[in-house]
C-alpha cells in the first residue's frame, strides 16, 4: 500500500491506495479558512499538522493489515502558501493562502524592481497577487518584526512533510509557482532574489516530486501506529499531483479540476511556448515536463460560501439533484464567481462576484444552477486562451467535487464543448501523491506505467449540439458582465 495525502484549502484528505491503484480506505478532516478582511485568507500550520496526524491515526486504527505493508507517503499541497519559519524552524505567522489578494502593491514593486519583461523571462509567469513572492514582500513591509526572524518560507505541503521527517525541501512543481524559481533552468532565481534584497538561503533545497526525503520520525510513527521504516517522498503542487491522478502526463491532455479553486491544464513537453503571461506556466511533477493553466480564484469556494450563507442544513449533494429541473441558463439568471478577485482573464484581485436578472420566481435551485454555470463558464475563458492560442481542446478529463454530480459533467460538456471523461477515481490530487509514491517505492519503471495501471474511465459525456448553441449565447453575455461590473469596487 501506498499513502497520499492531499493537504487542500477546505480539508486534509488521506487516500490509502492499494498495488492496482484501488482507493481502499480514505478520510479526511475538514479546517476553515481565517479572513480577517475581505481578500485575506489564512490558515495556522499547525491545525494543518494535527489534522493530518489525527487523520493517519485515525486511518491506521481502521486498516485491517499490518501497518508495515504501507510502504509509502507522498503529497499534494494547495500552491503558493506562504509559511515563514524561524531559526529553529518554529512557525512566525499564520500562512498566507493562495487566494489571499491583499499584495497588488506588492506585485507592483515587483514590476518596478525586476521589470515584467524580466519576470516572464525567468520566472515564465507574471506577478499575481496569490503567488508565494509578493506574501514574502508584505510581511517584510507590514511585519517587519517577525520578518527579521524568518531563516526559511516553505509551502503548505512542504511545512507538513517537514514535521513528519525533520527535513526541509520544496518540489519544483511547487516552488514554479513563487515567482521567485527559474521555471526553464529549475533552479532559484539569484537574480530575482538580489534585486529584491532577498536572501537567497531564504529558499529551501529543491527536490523531484517522486524521490525519498527519508523516514518517518519514530515519534510520529508511534503516534500514528505507522511503521517506523515508512518512506516520505516529495510530493507536488496540487495541480500537478491532479494532473498525473487524472494522467495528464504526455502531450495532448488537459485537465478540469473543480475544488475550492478551479483550473484548467494542459500539459506542456517543454518551457519553450509563449503564452506572455496569459495563463501559468509551471514545472509539473514529472521530471522536466511543465503545464500550462488558467485558475478561477472561487469555484468551489463559490458553491460553499453560498451553502453556508442560504442553505447551511443541506448538503452538498442534495443542492446539485436539484439543478437536473431548472433549465439551461437558470431561467434568466447569470452568476460571477469573482467572491475574491480572478486569476484568468481578469487578473483583477479588486472586482467581485454578482448574479444579473433575478426575478421573483426564482427559487434557491436556480441561484445553483445559475452559480454552477457560472463557475464552467469562468473555466471556459481559459479553454478560450489555449483555444486561441492554438491548442486543441476535444477531450477534457474533469476531477474534484465538480465531477461528483452528472448533470454539472453534461454542462461542463456543453460549454467547453468538448468530451468530458469521469475517471473511476476523480480524487486526482491524492491520487495524484500515491502514484508518486508508487513510483518512489518502485513498484513502477514510469510514471506512465503507474498511469496506466492506476487510472480507469468510468463514464464519458459528449457535448449536446443544441445545448453547446445555447450556451455560446449566454457565454457573450457572461463575458461583458466583468466590463460593467468593474468599476463597483476598483
Ligand atoms: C493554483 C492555485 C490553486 C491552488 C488550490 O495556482 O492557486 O489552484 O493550488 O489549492
Amino acid at each position: 500500500y501506498v499513502i497520499g495525502i492531499d493537504l487542500g484549502t477546505s480539508a486534509v484528505k488521506i487516500l490509502l491506495v492499494n498495488e492496482y491503484g484501488s482507493v481502499v480506505q480514505e478520510v479526511s478532516r475538514p479546517y476553515s479558512l481565517i479572513q480577517k478582511r475581505t481578500g485575506y485568507s489564512e490558515q495556522n500550520p499547525l491545525e494543518w499538522f494535527n489534522k493530518t496526524i489525527e487523520g493517519l491515526t485515525d486511518l491506521i486504527k481502521n486498516f485491517k493489515g499490518d501497518s508495515s505493508q504501507i510502504e509509502g507517503i507522498s503529497f499534494s499541497g494547495q500552491m503558493h502558501g506562504l509559511v515563514l519559519l524561524d531559526e529553529n524552524n518554529e512557525v512566525l505567522r499564520n500562512a498566507i493562502l493562495w487566494n489571499d489578494t491583499r499584495t497588488t502593491k506588492e506585485c507592483q514593486e515587483i514590476y518596478k524592481t525586476v521589470g515584467k519583461e524580466r519576470l516572464l523571462d525567468i520566472t515564465k509567469n507574471i506577478a499575481l497577487e496569490g503567488f508565494t513572492l509578493p506574501k514574502i514582500l508584505w510581511v517584510r513591509k507590514n511585519e517587519p518584526d517577525i520578518f527579521s526572524k524568518a531563516k526559511k518560507f516553505l509551502l503548505p505541503k512542504d511545512y507538513l512533510r517537514y514535521k513528519l521527517t525533520g527535513k526541509l525541501h520544496m518540489d519544483y512543481s511547487d516552488a514554479a509557482g513563487t515567482l521567485l524559481f527559474d521555471v526553464k533552468k529549475k533552479k532559484w532565481s539569484k537574480e530575482i532574489c538580489d534585486l529584491l534584497k532577498l536572501d537567497y538561503d531564504f529558499c529551501p533545497p529543491i527536490i523531484e516530486s517522486h524521490k525519498e526525503v527519508g523516514k518517518i520520525s519514530s515519534d510520529l510513527a508511534e503516534i500514528t501506529g505507522l511503521s517506523n521504516s515508512t518512506r516520505i517522498f516529495a510530493g507536488g503542487a496540487d495541480n500537478a499531483c491532479g494532473a498525473i491522478g487524472s494522467g495528464v502526463i504526455e502531450s495532448g491532455r488537459t485537465m478540469v479540476s473543480i475544488g475550492t479553486s478551479g483550473v484548467v491544464l494542459s500539459y506542456e513537453e517543454n518551457a519553450d511556448k509563449d503564452f506572455e503571461g496569459k495563463v501559468h506556466y509551471f514545472n509539473h511533477g514529472v521530471e522536466d515536463a511543465f503545464y500550462t493553466m488558467g485558475v478561477t480564484l472561487s469555484a468551489g469556494y463559490s458553491l460553499s460560501w453560498f451553502k453556508n450563507v442560504f442553505a447551511e442544513d443541506q448538503s452538498f449533494e442534495k443542492l446539485l439533484k436539484e439543478i437536473k429541473s431548472v433549465p439551461i441558463g437558470s431561467n434568466g439568471l447569470l452568476f460571477t464567481p469573482y467572491l475574491m478577485g480572478e486569476r484568468t482573464p481578469h487578473v483583477d484581485a479588486n472586482i467581485r462576484g454578482s448574479f444579473i436578472g433575478i426575478n421573483s420566481t426564482h427559487q434557491k435551485k436556480d441561484f445553483v444552477r445559475a452559480i454552477i454555470e457560472g463557475i464552467t463558464f469562468s473555466l471556459n475563458e481559459s479553454i478560450d486562451i489555449f483555444r486561441k492560442n492554438g491548442k486543441t481542446i476535444d477531450t477534457i478529463i474533469s476531477i474534484g467535487g465538480g465531477s461528483k454530480n452528472d448533470d454539472w459533467m453534461q454542462i461542463q460538456a456543453d460549454i467547453f464543448n468538448a468530451k468530458i471523461i469521469k475517471l473511476s477515481s476523480q480524487q486526482g490530487p491524492g491520487i495524484g501523491a500515491a502514484m508518486l509514491a508508487a513510483y518512489g517505492c518502485g513498484w513502477f519503471d514510469t510514471l506512465k506505467d503507474c498511469s496506466d495501471s492506476f487510472l480507469q474511465v468510468d463514464k464519458e459525456f459528449i457535448p449536446k449540439y443544441k445545448n453547446v448553441n445555447r450556451y455560446k449565447k449566454l457565454f457573450h453575455i457572461y463575458q461583458s458582465i466583468y466590463k460593467q461590473t468593474k468599476e463597483l469596487n476598483n
